[in-house]
């Protein structure tokens, strides 16, 4: 028998994104169609995920307040707080 998936919640730059148990951030918030998790500091160009494996570091954001981490790689927690 299949496993009900389980539903939590996080914030994106203050607001509340959906997620199901086991989804990384980045998915999450491609899901919520959410797809600028940042913007580079020289020229402000707006960045997502592009390898979704944790080569290319375009999809870091800060999670419960430390920088950079890999949107791709981290599985959404109830409550987690992650800015871009
Ligand atoms: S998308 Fe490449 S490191 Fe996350």
């Amino acid at each position: 028998m299949k496993r009900p998936e389980k539903s939590l919640a996080f914030t994106f730059n203050g607001v509340r994104i959906e997620a199901i148990e086991g989804q990384t951030i980045a998915a999450a918030l491609l899901a919520s169609e959410i797809n600028v998790l940042r913007k580079t500091r020289l020229k402000n160009e707006p960045r997502s995920i592009f390898c979704g494996i944790g080569i290319c570091w375009d999809c870091v954001v800060t999670v419960n307040g430390v920088t950079n981490q890999r949107s791709c790689l981290i599985e959404v927690v109830e409550g987690m707080v992650v800015s871009s």
